[in-house]
Parts: C-alpha cells; structure tokens; sequence
C-alpha cells in the first residue's frame, strides 16, 4: 500500500498529495493528517481521483461538517453539492474574481473541495493566493497599521437582488445563481486572523466580499483594502493550478484566495464543489 505524501508546490502555496484514494473515505488519522497540511499548505492538489457525489461528501464529513452554499445551483439530487458550471455558449464563470468563500457568514467555511466533471480542453486553470506570505511580505508600517483592525464582509454586493453584475443584461450568470433574497449576512472579521489550524498570521480580506475598514473614513478605508489587494495578488504570492480529469483541490479559505480564470469561450466546464464549515475567527494580535 502507498503512504500518504504530501509535496509542497514549486509555488508560494499548496502542496500535492499521493498515495491516498478518495474513493474510499479517509480514516480518522488520515483526515487528522489532511487538516494539518490543508492549515500549513493553504491548498491540497489531488490527481487521478474518481470520486462519485456520494465519495464526495464522505470525504467531505471526514474533514468538517457540510455548510450549503446558499446561492450556487446545487447538483441535482445533492443539495449539499454546488454546481460550478459554465456552458459552451456562456460567457461568465462562476468565481472568477479573487475571493474566499463565505467570508461574508458569521462563522466563515473553513474550506472548500472542488472535483473536476468536465473539463475544456485547454485553460480554465485556478489561481491561488497564499494569505500567508500576502501578510507576511507587507512592509512593516502596514502590518503595523492593520494589527487589531476589523473588516466588514458582504454578501449583499454579490449575490443579492441589487448586486449591478447580475443586473446587467449582458451577465449570463442568472442560470446558476439563485436566492438573491437570502443575500443579507454582513458581519466584522478582523484584517489579520490567528489561523485556527497554523497558528500563523493570515491576511483575511478580500476583494469580493469586503468592503469595509472599520473605524476609517470610506476614503482611507477604500484605499487601505485597495492597498492590501494590490499586495495579495502580486504574481509572487500565486499558484496557478492546471486541471486535468481526475483532480481535486482542496483550499482553506482563512489561507487563500482563488480565483478561476475564464479562458476557455466555447467550451463547458462543470465542477462540484463542497463547502467545509469553520470556527469563529480571531484576531492575529490573540495568542
Ligand atoms: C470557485 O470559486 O469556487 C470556483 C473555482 C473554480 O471553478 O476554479
């Protein structure tokens, strides 16, 4: 039998893991080991995987219990599944600016696993941003400044009745969207959290979802996170994820962003992602 490995990218985030079938759900000391990379790495890349919707969510609960997206089609007969899909003839993906999943919830995910259905035959490559390094490459005065800050995070912007994108006539995102209505959560996380599983400082703001610097004139607030987002996606802190049939990445949404690149016009690319429920985050300055 192969032994769990777990190789780090040539990358600033991420690792590779072999000798593990998915299939068959891990056990308990294998989902215990999991965790620990997934907190050290920020992302874990599976390959040659084959994994049904019923091996998905068994992976899934070996890890963490399973929180619903509200606003993603779910996969038909698998409302805990998200459909992460987009057609020939569309033109908009799902997910394709920087983001961490449900930073906008209360008790953000902790991570989320994405399997590949359908892939196209070129492109539709994931980027990955370790927030990490992001927050450990800012010059001094900056980190100094955003210690102990909070951020509001909003669904409203994205997903809701009023969001402009799916407003807009030429957005063709409507299919795979829906409950706009539910689309109310804001909530105040701090700028630096203590990673619940590393213990590392981590950069948790994103361009998606936050919108805020608490205690700041809009003015100052708006260019302090433009500042921060500029920082966190420069090229040295991203890892650009090649699918191909079969794989599976795994990300902590406390450590990364992704963003899915919208490369492939004219061709289909479907993928099912679960979402992992988390814990309440805390402040970088905690201990
Ligand atoms: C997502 O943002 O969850 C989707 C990422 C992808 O499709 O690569």
């Amino acid at each position: 039998m192969t032994r769990l490995s777990i190789e780090p990218t040539d990358g600033p985030v991420g690792a590779f893991v072999s000798g593990i079938d998915l299939a068959e759900t891990p056990d308990p000391a294998a989902a215990a080991t999991l965790r620990t990379a997934l907190g050290d790495h920020g992302v874990l890349f599976f390959r040659e995987q084959s994994l049904t919707p019923e091996a998905h969510i068994a992976f899934a609960e070996s890890l963490a219990p399973i929180v619903i997206n509200r606003f993603f089609t779910p996969v038909a007969g698998y409302p805990n599944i998200a459909e992460v899909r987009k057609e020939a003839d569309q033109k908009n993906n799902i997910g394709g600016a920087w983001h961490a999943d449900h930073s906008y919830d209360q008790i953000p995910a902790m991570g989320s696993i994405l399997v590949a259905k359908e892939l196209p035959p070129m492109g539709g490559d994931t980027l990955f941003a370790g927030m990490y390094a992001a927050h450990d490459s800012l010059p001094d005065d900056i980190r100094e400044r955003i210690a102990g800050l909070r951020a509001l995070h909003s669904s409203r912007h994205v997903f809701g009745a009023g969001a402009a994108h799916l407003n807009d006539p030429d957005n063709d995102q409507g299919d795979r969207y829906g409950n706009a209505h539910a689309a109310t959560q804001d909530v105040w996380h701090p700028v630096v959290i203590r990673h619940p599983l590393s213990g590392r400082k981590s950069l948790y703001v994103n361009p998606d979802f936050a919108v805020r610097i608490d205690g700041l004139p809009e003015a100052e607030s708006d260019a302090l996170l433009a500042l921060l987002f500029e920082h966190a996606r420069r090229p040295e802190h991203i890892y650009r994820f090649e699918w191909e049939p079969g794989s599976i990445a795994l990300w902590d949404n406390r450590a990364t962003w992704h963003l899915a690149l919208n490369d492939y016009h004219g061709h289909r690319r479907l993928m099912h992602r679960i979402t992992l429920a988390g814990v309440a985050l805390e402040s970088g300055e905690s201990n």
